[in-house]
C-alpha cells in the first residue's frame, strides 16, 4: 500500500453531463488556446499527436458477486455493445474511455512499439501502479516508463522501444477515470479487478492484433495483488473462450499478495536493521496478529484500520524512516493523515483534502489532457484518489496468494521482485508468502541455489532464485520500485 494523495473535489452529484459536455467544448477551446500557446513558447513545439485517435464505448452489463478472501472467478462479461470498428494494425498511439458498469468510466492509453523491429513481432505489456488508487498513466506511463517524462521532455530509457505497452488508470476514480455518481466507485478489490478485466478485453477487441501478441502483466505494489486477481479472471475468460490472450508471464515487483505476511515482517526487518529494538518488534508483531483475527473475522476495516496504525507507529518509532526505502528518512509521518481521516464521512473526504496533489502531475491537467481531448471537464487528474483508497479499505487487506497460486499453476511464469530496502514488502515476508503458494514444484523452488545477478558492467545488482516458470528476484540497493533496476536480459530469461 502506498499513501493515497486526496484528489481535488469534485461535485459528483451536481453533475449533468448533456449541459456540462455544451459548456465544457466552449471552455475547452479558449482553454486549448490558452494552454497550446504558451508551450509552444516554453517547449517549442507541443506534446505531439502521432497518428492518434481516441475512442470512447459504452457499458457492457454484466452480473458479479465479490468474496474478498478466495481466488477470483468470476469472469465479467466484456462483449462490446456499441459500434465501433476494429483497429486492424497496430497504431502509434491510442487511447479511450471504456464504461465498464454504468457510470464507471475507465481510462485506457496504448503505445505501439517504436524500434526497428515489427511492431506485431514484439509483446504487449499491461504497466500496473499501486496505491490503492495510484494512476498508472500518471506514475507509470509519466513518471516511470513511457515515452514522455512528467517534465515533457521524451524519456531515453522507456518501455516503448521494446514492447507495445497499454496502461489503464485503475480502480475508477484515479487518474483520468471517473465516476459519474457515488455508487460507481469498486467497493472491493474483485470489482477493481474486474472492471481492469472489462477494460482490457475491451482494447483487445478493439484492436484485435494484440490478441496474437505474447502477453505480459507488470504490476507494482497494490497493483500485484489486483495484478493477480486479474491474471486468474483472463486465464479463466481464456479457458471459457471468451477471450484470445498469449498470456506469457506475470512480473510482479514488491507485490503487496499479503498485507498480514508484510507487518508480520516489518518488525524484524526494521530491528535487523537496528531502526527498532526488540520490544518495539513485538508490539508490531502484535498488531499482525490482529490484522490477522480481523481477517478471519470477516472485519476487513478493523483489518485496514490496523494496518494503517502500524504504518505509521513504525514509521513513528523508527524516527521517520521511509519504508519504502529504509535508508532514506522522512521529514513528517505520511501515515499520521491516513490514520487520523474519518473515512465514513464521505463529504469531508471530498471536500476537505489535507493531502494536496503532487505537483509533478500538474502536466497531466494541462498539456495531457488537452492532448488527449476526451477527459470531460469536471474531471481533474489527480496522482491519485482518497475518496478510492477510503471505498477500498473493507477489502485492501485479505491475500491474493490463491490469485498467483492460479497462474503458476496454469503454466504461466511468475517472477517477483524484491526491493532489498523496501521494509514493507520485505523480503522476510515475500519469501513466506511464496512457501505459501501451493504448487507441485515448490519444494524445489524452495530447495534451489540462488545466483548473482549482474549488470552489463559486470557489478552485482541482486540475486536470482529460479525453478520452472517461477522466479524471486532481489534487487540490493533498491527499495519499493525494484522492476525499474532489474537488467533487460534478466526479464527476459526467466520468461523462458
Ligand atoms: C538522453 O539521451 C541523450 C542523447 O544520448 C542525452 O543527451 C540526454 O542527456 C539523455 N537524457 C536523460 C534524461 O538521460
Ligand atoms: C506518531 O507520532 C505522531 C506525532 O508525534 C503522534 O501524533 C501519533 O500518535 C504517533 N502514533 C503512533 C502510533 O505512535
Ligand atoms: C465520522 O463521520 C461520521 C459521518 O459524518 C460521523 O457520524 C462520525 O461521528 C464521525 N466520527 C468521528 C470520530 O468524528
Ligand atoms: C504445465 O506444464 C507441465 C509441464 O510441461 C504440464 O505437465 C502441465 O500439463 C501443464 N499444465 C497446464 C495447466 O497447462
Ligand atoms: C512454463 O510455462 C510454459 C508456458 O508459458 C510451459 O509451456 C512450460 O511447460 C512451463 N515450464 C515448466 C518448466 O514448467
Amino acid at each position: 500500500m502506498e499513501k493515497p494523495v486526496a484528489k481535488p473535489k469534485s461535485n459528483l452529484s451536481s453533475y449533468c453531463p448533456s449541459k456540462t459536455i455544451i459548456i465544457a467544448i466552449a471552455i475547452s477551446i479558449i482553454i486549448i488556446l490558452a494552454i497550446i500557446i504558451p508551450i509552444f513558447i516554453v517547449f517549442g513545439k507541443p506534446y505531439q499527436l502521432q497518428g492518434t485517435s481516441s475512442v470512447t464505448d459504452s457499458y457492457s452489463p454484466s452480473q458479479t458477486t465479490s468474496n474478498p478472501t478466495t481466488a477470483t472467478t468470476t469472469v465479467p462479461s466484456s462483449s462490446p455493445q456499441t459500434s465501433y470498428k476494429p483497429i486492424l494494425s497496430i497504431p502509434d498511439e491510442l487511447w479511450g474511455y471504456y464504461e465498464v458498469r454504468p457510470g464507471a468510466h475507465m481510462f485506457w492509453w496504448f503505445y505501439g512499439y517504436r524500434g526497428s523491429q515489427l511492431r506485431s513481432q514484439m509483446p504487449l505489456i499491461l504497466w500496473m501502479s499501486g496505491g490503492p488508487g495510484y494512476s498508472s498513466v500518471g506514475k507509470g506511463n509519466f513518471g516511470q516508463v513511457g515515452p514522455i517524462q512528467l517534465d515533457l521532455k521524451p524519456r531515453n530509457k522507456t518501455l516503448i522501444k521494446r514492447a507495445n505497452v497499454l496502461f489503464i488508470d485503475y480502480p475508477v476514480g484515479t487518474g483520468f477515470s471517473y465516476v459519474d455518481k457515488m455508487s460507481a466507485y469498486s467497493r472491493s478489490d474483485n470489482e477493481v479487478a474486474q472492471d481492469l478485466y472489462r477494460t482490457f478485453a475491451h482494447v483487445l477487441h478493439l484492436l484485435p492484433s494484440l490478441q496474437l501478441l505474447p502477453f505480459h502483466l507488470v504490476a507494482e505494489s497494490y497493483g500485484g495483488k489486483i495484478g493477480s486477481m486479474f491474471g486468474n479472471l483472463l486465464l479463466q475468460a481464456k479457458k471459457e473462450g471468451r477471450i484470445q490472450c498469449n498470456f506469457i508471464s506475470c512480473i510482479l515487483s514488491s507485490p503487496l499478495l499479503s498485507t498480514a505476511d508484510t507487518i508480520e515482517f516489518a518488525g524484524p526487518y526494521l530491528n535487523a536493521f537496528s531502526l527498532i529494538d526488540a520490544m518495539q518488534s513485538q508490539q508490531l508483531l502484535n498488531q499482525a496478529n490482529s490484522i490477522k483475527q480481523y481477517l478471519q473475522q470477516k472485519r476487513g476495516i478493523d483489518a485496514t484500520a490496523v494496518l494503517e496504525q502500524s504504518l505509521e507507529r513504525m514509521v513513528n518509532i523508527s524516527s521517520k524512516a521511509n519504508l519504502h526505502n529504509v535508508i532514506n528518512y522522512l521529514s513528517e509521518n505520511p501515515f499520521t493523515t491516513l490514520v487520523k481521516r474519518n473515512y465514513t464521512d464521505i463529504q469531508s473526504l471530498q471536500n476537505n483534502p489535507t493531502i494536496a496533489p503532487t505537483a509533478a502531475y500538474a502536466v497531466m491537467n494541462n498539456q495531457i489532457r488537452h492532448k488527449l481531448g476526451i477527459v470531460p471537464r469536471h474531471v481533474k487528474f489527480a496522482s491519485s484518489n482518497i475518496l478510492v483508497y477510503a471505498l477500498l479499505r473493507e477489502s485492501i487487506c485479505y491475500p491474493s496468494i490463491a490469485n498467483a497460486e492460479a497462474i503458476l499453476n496454469a503454466n504461466v511464469s511468475v517472477l517477483i521482485i524484491n526491493g532489498q530496502f523496501d521494509a514493507f514488502v520485505n523480503g522476510i515476508s515475500l519469501q513466506k508468502t511464496i512457501k505459501k503458494i501451493n504448487w507441485p514444484y515448490m519444494k524445489l523452488f524452495q530447495s534451489s541455489k540462488k545466483a548473482v545477478m549482474k549488470d552489463d558492467a559486470g557489478r552485482i545488482v541482486g540475486f536470482i532464485k529460479k525453478y520452472r516458470n517461477l522466479s524471486f528476484m532481489t534487487m540490493i540497493d533498491k527499495g519499493h520500485s525494484p522492476i525499474l533496476s532489474v537488467p533487460d536480459s534478466y526479464i527476459g530469461s526467466v520468461q523462458n
